[in-house]
């Protein structure tokens, strides 16, 4: 039975594996978060796992507040990018596969067609810089990684666009949201369920050789006006969606324009069946309103 430390498990995605947890078999998880266990220390790293005989470890942690990051650089590079070192030595020590989860962010976003796992990285933020050094550093460290790019979080717990965007459509009848930057949303929930999956795959395959850098996010494309417009739809809102740019939206961290990924890859190898963005919104919404 695999057993599985996971990191970070008070965040998004680490609430969706948690509840994904009580109803799988097979699976043994141990969930911590930055009380229990600070993946910036070696030390607590390897007193927690002694003797525990941890299999895989999915890291959640993460410093994910972009805009914070521009002026916290040495924050987010500890969590994103030192932690991850300390979490691949802890790897090697103790013979466990780690699951680390990264973002479109290191991308330019100033492509024109679904980034591949091979193209060229080039973030533009400090939160996309650490996320990726975190990346090398894993890959340098550990041979045996799995790394998944993922990209629009969102899920019922913590902060995000879509309960944002359901708040404030409760409560106004007309809101601006910006049409000119593409991606798409990924919904926790489907990235949770998909990491299980992939555990599995890795697990019941003695000769598995595919580790390395995945993407995953929903199907399809769209703006976050779309996904605004869409969500007002979902919840039988009666707010209008208006488009604006992003010059007119004034943030610290620069956003990609365009930062769709191309999921063949993870597709392929772990035999994942990815529903479009468009149909998980009710889902969410109907836990949340639940
Ligand atoms: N959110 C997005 O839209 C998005 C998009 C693309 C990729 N990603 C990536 O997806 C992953 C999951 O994101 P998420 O939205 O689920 O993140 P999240 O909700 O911000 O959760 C991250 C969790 O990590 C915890 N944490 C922070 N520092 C820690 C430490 N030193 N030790 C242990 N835990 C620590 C946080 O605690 P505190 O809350 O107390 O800090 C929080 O509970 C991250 O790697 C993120 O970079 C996210």
């Amino acid at each position: 039975m695999a057993n599985i430390l996971v990191t970070g498990s008070n965040g998004q995605l680490g609430s969706e594996i948690r509840e994904l947890a009580s109803k799988t078999v097979g699976l043994t998880f141990t969930f911590t978060d930055i009380k229990e266990l600070d993946i910036t220390s070696p030390e607590a790293l390897s007193k927690f796992v002694k003797d525990k005989n941890f299999r895989y470890l999915i890291n959640c942690a993460a410093y994910t507040n972009v805009d914070k990051a521009e002026e916290d650089k040495d924050t987010a590079r500890l969590i994103n990018a030192t932690a991850v070192k300390n979490l691949a030595q802890l790897s090697i020590d103790n013979n466990i596969i780690p699951i680390h989860i990264s973002t479109d962010y290191v991308f330019s976003g100033e492509g024109f067609k679904p980034y591949t796992e091979n193209e060229s990285t080039d973030p533009q933020g400090i939160y996309g810089k650490t996320k990726f050094e975190g990346e090398e550093l894993l890959r340098n460290i550990c041979q045996k990684h799995i790394i998944i790019r993922t990209s629009w979080l969102y899920s019922p717990f913590g902060k995000n666009f879509l309960k944002t965007m359901l708040n404030l459509g409760r409560d106004k009848t007309e809101l601006g949201v910006i049409v000119d930057q593409i991606g798409t949303p990924t919904y926790a929930h489907d990235l949770a369920f998909s990491i299980l999956k992939i555990i599995e795959n890795i697990d019941k395959n003695k000769d598995f050789k595919d580790y390395g850098t995945y993407h995953y996010s929903n199907e399809g494309v769209c703006s976050w006006f779309d996904f605004a417009s869409e969500i007002q739809i979902a919840a039988n809102n009666n707010c209008k969606i208006n488009t604006i740019e992003s010059k007119d939206f004034e943030c610290l961290a620069k956003r990609p324009y365009y930062s769709v990924l191309n999921k063949s890859k993870i597709k392929h190898i772990f035999d994942l069946d990815i529903p479009h963005w468009r149909v998980r919104i009710s889902h969410c919404i109907n836990r949340i309103i639940s």
